[in-house]
């Protein structure tokens, strides 16, 4: 390095490289800070500056020995040592070498935080690495990034604006430490030059984050539809293939672990939400807290009403979306029908998937495990690697994330929305009943694709349950309506009423 230009020397902003790997190859464009590892490779010019300077190749790379000798390393603290932290350790611990091989950059878990050092874990650490004091990472001046694998929002925010004192970089699973307090976050993140990234809050071992804020930066984002909570997929694919009611089904996602002890926000569409509030964030600059989506959760739904989706040639999902119609976003979480076939129907188990559609790109679609040790843990390490090769901190910076000064789209009124929607009515099995109700919606302006009324079964009671697909209405008619149907003697019990995804 002593033989080349100092280019930290040069005003960074000032400063523009073009990196040449191999004579006669096109150049590619480096920040100042990746430059280092190559330097011994490399010609670098350095242009708009107030000099330029050429440093002359001095090494070629002879075996992977050389390049191991001069390989940089990162020495990374953990803080949380359960699901995803010990997963996270596994793969830094058994495959450190792949890692360095993959990236040029070796990875070293210097200090694991947990609450209970006594408790048992399935990864051994070296010793003297694991330690119940936080302290350890935040004192430790060599360790430059730190992952915050600990779930809820205290003492996490806490950790959080710590280690960004501190001076560490952050890497991060907790997607609901930054749909409440992403904007604090950042802000002090910026303030004190750090960086986080925050790939695995969202879907998981499905790389969604890197996508819409790197690889599709070229595209304006139209639509984003996403199933974003696996354990509602779960419950769902399991009362639709199994037969099992909600609560069974529920039950069961507990027993394997999918759902939360308390799956309050699994099922009530909260935590689907917050991931739709930062890919929002992320595709098209909305300053929404994610407490402010209209959201529905599937505990609603009945075995009925998967019967009957699927008698319509629909399955139903939990979909999030965020599209844009006209110059606003429209956003929402709701249980959809999706047209079997396409491929957010075809989301089995506890998996997650994102459509994404792009104005240049066309629609991509994700699919992957959205959650569990290693999927998770995999999300976590590719961004402790691209916090330690440079490539987190240009992107943060880029993004200019949840800040005060981005432009936020403007919000499509909810009740302005427009969709299809499916309808299942418990109805007295008397004449004129479907009149009644059809009536309503006709001064509502909502048109009827097609009614499914089955014959009374063995356990005939009077009532029978009456299924409607509309054709296209907002949802301040489609609200309207169902109330004034609601109030009707004939009408026994709940409404269910679902979105059908449009094209
Ligand atoms: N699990 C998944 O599949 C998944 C997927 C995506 C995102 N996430 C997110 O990742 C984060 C971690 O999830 P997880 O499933 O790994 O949680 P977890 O299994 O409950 O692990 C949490 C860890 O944090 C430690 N901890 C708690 N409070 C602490 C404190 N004050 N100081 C230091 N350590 C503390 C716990 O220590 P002890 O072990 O000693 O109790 C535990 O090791 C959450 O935000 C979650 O939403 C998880």
């Amino acid at each position: 390095m002593s033989e080349l230009c100092d280019c930290r020397a040069v005003p960074v902003p000032d400063l523009s490289i073009d990196c040449y790997d191999e004579p006669h190859r096109a150049p590619s464009r480096v920040a100042w800070h990746s430059i280092e590892p190559f330097a011994a490779d490399v010609n670098i010019r350095c242009r708009g500056s107030p000099f330029t300077m050429v440093a002359v190749r001095q090494t070629a790379l002879t075996d992977g020995e050389s390049r191991e000798n001069r390989m940089q390393s990162t020495q990374v603290g953990l803080v949380g040592f359960g699901t995803v932290g010990t997963g996270v350790a596994r793969l830094l611990l058994d495959h450190g070498d792949r890692i360095a091989r993959h990236s040029g950059h070796r990875l070293l878990l210097s200090h694991v935080v947990a609450l209970n050092v006594e408790k048992p874990r399935d990864v051994s650490l070296p010793e003297g690495v694991l330690s119940n004091d936080i302290r350890r990472i935040l004192n430790d001046q060599n360790v430059t990034v730190a992952a915050l694998l600990v779930g809820g929002l205290e003492p996490a925010r806490t950790i959080a604006l710590d280690l960004l004192a501190r001076g560490k970089d952050l890497v991060t699973a907790n997607k609901a430490l930054l749909a409440e307090h992403g904007t604090e976050l950042f802000d002090a993140a910026r303030r004190h030059g750090r960086s986080i990234a925050f790939e695995a809050a969202v879907a998981g071992g499905i790389p969604i984050i890197t996508n819409i804020s790197q690889c599709l930066s070229a595209n304006q984002i139209l639509s984003l539809r996403g199933i974003l909570n696996g354990t509602s997929n779960f419950i769902i694919n399991q009362m639709e293939e199994q037969g099992t009611d909600f609560a069974s089904a529920l039950a069961e996602s507990q027993r394997l672990g999918y759902a939360e002890a308390d799956p309050t926000m699994d099922v009530d569409g909260s935590d689907a939400a917050q991931k739709l509030a930062i890919l929002a964030h992320l595709a098209f600059g909305s300053r929404l807290h994610w407490s402010k989506i209209p959201r529905v959760g599937i505990d609603r739904i009945q075995l009925a009403d998967l019967h009957f989706a699927k008698e319509l040639g629909y399955r139903i999902r939990l979909i999030a979306v965020a599209q844009l119609v006209g110059q606003e976003l429209e956003i929402h979480v709701s249980p959809t029908l999706v047209k079997i076939g396409r491929p957010l129907a075809e989301v089995r188990q506890a998996y997650n998937a994102v459509s994404v559609q792009g104005d240049a790109v066309g629609r991509l679609f994700f699919h992957g495990l959205g959650a569990g040790r290693m999927p998770t843990a995999s999300a976590v390490v590719a961004d402790l690697i691209d916090t330690a090769v440079g490539r987190a901190q240009i992107t943060f910076h880029a993004l200019d994330l949840w800040s005060q000064r981005a432009e936020g789209v403007a919000l499509c009124d909810h009740n302005r929305t427009t969709g299809r929607y499916y309808l299942r009515f418990d109805v007295a099995d008397s004449p004129g009943v479907l009149a009644e109700i059809t009536g309503i919606m006709g001064r509502h302006r909502i048109s009827i694709a097609s009614v499914i009324q089955p014959e009374p079964g063995e356990r005939f009671d009077g009532y029978v349950p009456l299924v409607i697909m509309t054709h296209e209405a907002t949802e301040g008619e489609a609200t309207a309506a169902e109330l004034e149907i609601g109030r009707l003697a004939v009408v026994r019990g709940k409404i269910i009423r679902l979105r059908v995804l449009g094209n």
